[in-house]
């Protein structure tokens, strides 16, 4: 496969010399792809310094493609104005990768978690595949009178998930698709039979029916609660099987251990935090997280920062950290 080296960079114009040079190459390749648009306006868009040119640059610095945009920070989207890819590059994924960076970026850096457009009618079915829809989920009045909408285009909106990172989109579909095949596979209520999806859902939860096969309750607090809990027993239990865990796995016991609890004053161990996941008392991943971190931080204050438990201990905690990232909190619709 073809190795991949492009870069990206937010333009937007501060009115360094370099900068306007930057704005003005990619002025050239959105007039060379959007024919129909007018110059002029394409000029005050880009120019505009309301908007900015979430660019994707070649090794050698040429342009690939380009998405002029504009945060509405306050309101919670960000309107994609337009995008281009330069057209010998077109059909080749480039767009897909140049979209799927800005999402994240939107997500990481702005916190946005919406995106707006007016699709050129032409461009709708490359939209459809980046994942907009026509169905807007947020509320009208958010956004109504703040996007420039023009005639031969159709308004698509598309919501950011937390759970899935743009940039790796191959292994958060993974994810969640060992979740709905373990949870299908391991019912706990009866079988029911609802209607068939039309596409694939980036948000589980939104499945008809799979919550019930999980056992949930329909208070939706007590479904996304039952859930981390799920997915963390199946962390701990997961890390308990490894062999590097094995000084992990209990309580030290300070018979063996003389000495260990005046040193370590908040101990902790796998089960331990099977039992306070029993419990419960986990009610996000960060504070699931803080309890590995725990782990290990205790290990290498006891046992210094060499020593081999401490490695065998960063072996099992970095296992467990790779899974915690891609825990789903579950989105209730009060949440956005
Ligand atoms: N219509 C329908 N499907 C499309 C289109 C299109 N115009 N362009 C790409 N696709 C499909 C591809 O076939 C591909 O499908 P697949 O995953 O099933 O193979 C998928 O979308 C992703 O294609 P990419 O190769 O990632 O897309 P590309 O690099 O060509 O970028 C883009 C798409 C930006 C639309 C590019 O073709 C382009 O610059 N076109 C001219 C300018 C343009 O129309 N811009 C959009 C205007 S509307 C707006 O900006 C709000």
């Amino acid at each position: 496969m073809e190795e991949v080296h492009e870069e990206f960079a937010v333009i937007s114009n501060d009115r360094k010399p370099e900068t306007l040079n930057q704005l003005l190459r990619l002025r050239n390749l959105f007039s060379k792809a959007l024919v129909k648009m007018p110059r002029d306006y394409l000029v005050k868009m880009i120019f505009d310094r309301r908007h900015l040119t979430y660019t994707m640059f070649r090794e050698d610095g040429s342009i690939v493609g380009g998405l002029c945009f504009r945060p509405f920070a306050n309101r919670g989207f960000v309107e994609v104005v337009f995008l281009a890819i330069s057209s010998t590059d077109q059909v080749k994924g480039k767009g897909t990768r140049l979209m799927n960076h800005f999402k994240e970026y939107c997500k990481r850096d702005l916190g946005i978690k919406y995106l707006l457009t007016y699709a050129d009618n032409f461009a709708t079915g490359y939209f459809r595949k980046q994942g907009f829809t026509e169905e807007i989920t947020l509320q009208t009045s958010v956004w109504k009178g703040y996007i420039k909408d023009y005639d031969g285009g159709t308004m698509m909106g598309c919501r950011l998930y937390d759970h899935i990172d743009y940039r790796d989109i191959a292994s958060s579909m993974r994810e969640l698709i060992r979740e709905v095949y373990e949870t299908v596979t391991n019912p706990i209520t009866k079988t029911e039979i609802h209607p068939g999806l039309t596409s694939f859902p980036v948000d589980i939860s939104s499945i008809p029916g799979l919550e019930s096969l999980r056992g949930a309750s329909d208070d939706s607090w007590n479904a996304k609660a039952w859930t981390i809990e799920s997915q963390i027993g199946s962390i701990i239990a997961a890390a308990m099987k490894e062999p590097s865990s094995w000084a992990f796995r209990e309580p030290v016991d300070e018979k063996q251990v003389p000495g260990y609890h005046s040193v370590i004053l908040n101990p902790i161990d796998l089960s331990s935090m099977k039992a306070k996941n029993d419990r419960r008392e986990y009610k996000t991943r960060e504070d699931f997280r803080a309890d590995v971190k725990l782990m290990i931080d205790n290990c290498v204050l006891f046992n210094g920062p060499r020593h081999e438990i401490t490695r065998r201990g960063q072996e099992t905690v970095s296992l467990m950290f790779s899974r915690i990232d891609k825990i789903v909190e579950y989105a209730t619709p009060g949440e956005w």
